[in-house]
């Protein structure tokens, strides 16, 4: 874990990030990104997201640790990815509060560090929408997920209606440099499908203002042909 972080911000540096992106990235957008991440609004929904989770979960781009709390009881061990070090920091105290024992295990989606068909379940909140190969990460969540396992989703993403997403792909370009690299326009469930998952339960709507970073997913998924 400490090897992959300087091996990640080496990476950063010789890429040529300014000192003042690499502030940004580090140490701003973390912050900004758990007070937005943190809305009350969002906490029902998240709840939503999460119920039917059990056993060892995984969690994807675990961010400051909003959905600790609200977890149900049937979670025993949760397993999370995080690049952003300073956003593990964030989630210290809530981690510290959590029921059951949380173990940071990589930096990031596409490559997961755990064997095939080791866990029960997946949790990805608000973090398909930034993940730069979304693709390989469900290729991983597939792989890890236990025959029969579930992903669970929170995203926004691709909205339904002409005029908002023609909004969502000219936001696009300025979004990702605010944000980290968030897409306003990912189609969340044609993600999910084209990766090889079939939908349980999906949900779809838009909530609040702005339209363009509004339009949300809920869906639990399975992988159709789980690995064996
Ligand atoms: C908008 S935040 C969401 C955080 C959290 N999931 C939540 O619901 O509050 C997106 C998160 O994805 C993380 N992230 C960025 N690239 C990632 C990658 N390649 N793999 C996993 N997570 C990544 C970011 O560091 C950030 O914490």
């Amino acid at each position: 874990m400490l090897l992959g972080l300087s091996v990640s911000r080496h990476v950063a540096d010789s890429a040529g990030m300014s000192r003042f992106s690499k502030y940004y990235t580090e140490r701003v957008l973390p912050v900004a990104i758990d007070r937005m991440c943190g809305t009350k609004a969002f906490r029902p929904h998240r709840r939503d997201t999460l119920a039917g989770t059990h056993g060892t979960v995984l969690e994807i781009g675990f961010g400051s640790g909003h959905n600790l709390a609200l977890y149900p009881a049937s979670v025993q061990r949760l397993l999370v990815v995080e690049p952003s070090e300073r956003a593990v920091e964030l989630a210290r105290e809530r981690t510290a509060r959590a029921p059951f024992p949380v173990e940071v295990i990589g930096l990031n989606g596409e490559t997961l560090p755990l064997d095939d068909g080791s866990v029960d379940c997946v949790v990805s909140t608000f973090t398909l929408c930034t993940i730069p190969d979304a693709g390989a990460a469900l290729r991983e969540i597939s792989r890890v997920l236990v025959a029969g396992g579930t992903l669970h989703v929170l995203e926004h993403g691709l909205a339904e209606d002409d005029k908002t997403q023609r909004w969502q792909h000219r936001l696009d370009p300025l979004q990702q440099r605010l944000a980290g690299g968030c897409h306003l326009n990912r189609h969340v469930s044609s993600m999910l499908t084209e990766a090889g998952f079939d939908v349980i339960e999906m949900q779809r709507w838009s909530e609040g203002r702005p339209k363009s970073h509004t339009a949300m997913t809920r869906a639990v998924v399975t992988p159709a042909h789980p690995l064996t």
